[in-house]
């Protein structure tokens, strides 16, 4: 048995963005010996591509909102798919947990009347979203990121976790890691472990993801006896960049449109009033002048049609470039230039217009971009109970991204930010509860970690094989074509049997090398996980012959209410990365009828 690098912990969390960091600070307040493992930088996360706001109904700028109003667009913009009791605890606690963040130094943007500004974005009935400009993912991370070094919290950056690992009763007991600039192997143990390791859009072509997004947790959790529901629900933001290339895929915050961007055709026509609502659709306008006074008389000057939820917005986008009336190369313009001035624009938006014009030699105070839907977001993740964010594996929670319910079929755009903070918080509690209650795990079964181990190094074994950047490539193209934003049955059972060869293209990978900062060994532990996670959202989607918020399904173009009823559960029974899974229809929590009311208000 070989001697590793060991770290004892009384809670262990997995990764570094928002909901780690908020989970951290909430353990360590309890007097938990804590330590957080990024496999990336502290301070760099997905959370700071959660651009344009915390979606927390605070009530400053309308002060009509409140968290019932809040709840139910959640769950409006979820198409009922949601946990309900996550959706009324975020939108209960988010106002709390910003104002805490002020506290802790956050520089949020301000009222007239010196109140943390709200801004609008799509899918809220009011301007709710707490800023700072288009950098707010970035002042949460600071401002948490602040907190945690100076409560003295240990840090393990560039350290990849390959897999958690059991006591011999069962209860997850730590993990099994690698030190990315050595290659040398780590283990931890801990009392609990809380997964926050963010997305996994990694997997599909065009992605505001940056490398980290390969659904490490999802998988991890899956492989450790938890269980993934909703996968099949992906969120393709409306608003990522298709040209230049230098910048394809990279976000445009919702801000845009949220502070008066428009989307044109190439025809130059604002489209999203030819897809708005039946009821409004029927009326047509001869200028968009009348079409915009039209649109603000029927929605109470509220609501420009750029600002329906994130799905119907990206699914319209989709439809223009089908019909023809796409970009040159395939999206459809973001106009923000021809609306707000440059002064405007540069004080709103900062960082979309040093980025682009940076970037991209794109002046957005006088250019329009070229933009189209970009996997962002997967609403799907680990079944977890809403209280205590415990999943069904003894001594493992969740929180962010990483875990599913809250955001059901489709997320509003800024309840990731705030989701991450009300749940960050909650895991914390949840994991140093469980600590506290005795019944936590402290041996890690050494022969899992052996295994886990073995694994990893087996592509140095190979002196010929597959070359892990080829497969990525191949499955990024493959994702994106059959189970992207539109799906279809045969597309599907073609992307299933194709997840089956990668499977074996993976175990065949050979890598060249030594371990220190070998990107392609790295690239090629992240594949496993990456192809767990294909596989689960291919599974979803075929099953769900239907369409919903971030799934549609050509041939099932409708919800159907029969579907509303459950999530798709998917578990291992072994727990290898390339096991089979079984799915189960897992029924949704019953609402009460209190709550199910507010659903049908009209507030
Ligand atoms: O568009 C954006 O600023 C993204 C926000 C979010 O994903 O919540």
């Amino acid at each position: 048995m070989t001697d590793y690098e060991h770290h004892e912990y009384d809670v262990l969390i997995i990764g570094a963005g928002g909901a780690g960091l908020r989970a951290a600070i909430e353990a360590g307040q309890r007097g938990l010996s804590v330590g957080i493992v990024t496999k990336s930088l502290l301070g760099k996360a997905h959370t700071v591509m959660a651009e344009g706001g915390m979606a927390a109904a605070m009530g400053n700028v309308y002060p009509e909102d409140n968290w019932k109003v809040h709840f139910r667009d959640t769950m409006r913009g979820g198409k009922y798919l949601n946990n309900y009791r996550m959706a009324e605890l975020h939108a209960k606690e988010s106002p709390e947990r910003v104002w805490e963040l002020e506290q802790w130094g956050a520089l949020f943007d301000r009222t007239k009347d010196g109140k943390i500004l709200q801004r609008d974005f799509g899918g809220h009935r009011y301007p709710r979203l707490a800023h700072v400009g288009d950098r707010t993912g970035l002042e949460l991370i600071r401002t948490l990121q602040q907190k945690v070094v100076s409560m003295g919290t240990d840090v393990y950056m560039e350290c990849k976790v390959l897999k958690l690992v059991h006591d011999p009763n069962g209860r997850v007991a730590g993990c099994v890691a690698y030190w990315r600039p050595t290659g040398e192997f780590v283990t931890f143990s801990a009392k609990s472990v809380i997964l926050a390791t963010g997305g996994a859009g990694k997997s599909w072509k065009f992605t505001s993801n940056s490398w980290e997004g390969t659904g490490d947790g999802h998988a991890m959790a899956l492989w450790a006896g938890a269980q993934l529901i909703d996968m099949e629900c992906i969120q393709f933001h409306p608003t990522g960049m298709v040209w230049p290339l230098s910048v394809r895929g990279l976000l445009v915050t919702e801000s845009v449109r949220g502070d008066g961007g428009v989307l044109r055709n190439s025809e130059g026509n604002r489209f999203m009033f030819n897809y708005v609502a039946d009821m409004f659709r029927a009326e047509t306008a001869e200028t968009e002048e009348e079409a915009d006074k039209w649109y603000d008389d029927h929605t109470a000057g509220r609501r420009p049609p750029e600002l329906l939820p994130r799905d119907e917005v990206a699914r319209a986008i989709n439809a223009e470039v089908k019909a023809g009336r796409g970009t040159p190369h395939g999206g459809v313009y973001l106009d923000i230039a021809s609306r707000r001035s440059p002064e405007f624009i540069r004080r709103r938006l900062p960082s979309m217009y040093h980025q682009f014009m940076e970037l991209a030699g794109v002046d957005i105070t006088t250019d329009s971009m070229e933009i189209g839907p970009t996997c962002h977001y997967i609403m799907g993740g680990v079944k977890v109970d809403a209280e205590t964010a415990a999943t069904l594996a003894p001594g493992l929670f969740a929180a962010g991204e990483v875990a599913g319910g809250m955001h059901g079929a489709n997320r509003l755009g800024g309840n990731s930010l705030s989701d991450l903070i009300v749940f960050g918080k909650r895991a914390g509690m949840g994991a140093a509860d469980y600590v506290e209650s005795g019944q936590a795990a402290t041996t890690l079964d050494m022969g899992e970690v052996e295994e886990a181990v073995k694994e990893a190094l087996a592509p140095f074994e190979r002196t010929s094989g597959e070359n892990p950047y080829d497969i990525q490539r191949d499955l990024q193209e493959m994702m994106q074509t059959n189970v992207g934003i539109i799906r279809t049955e045969s597309e599907l059972e073609f992307a299933a049997t194709e997840l089956d060869t990668f499977i074996e293209r993976v175990k065949n990978i050979a890598v060249k090398g030594g371990r220190a900062y070998n990107p392609g060994w790295n690239l090629a532990t992240d594949l496993p996980a990456m192809l767990t996670v294909c596989r689960s959202v291919t599974r979803g989607a075929t099953l769900r012959k239907e369409s919903r918020g971030g799934h549609t399904r050509e041939d099932y173009p409708a919800a159907d209410p029969a579907f509303a009823k459950f999530n798709f559960a998917h578990s291992t029974n072994g727990g290898n990365w390339d096991s089979p899974f079984d799915t189960v229809e897992s029924p949704l929590l019953e609402m009460p009828d209190d709550l199910k009311a507010l659903l049908e208000e009209d507030h």
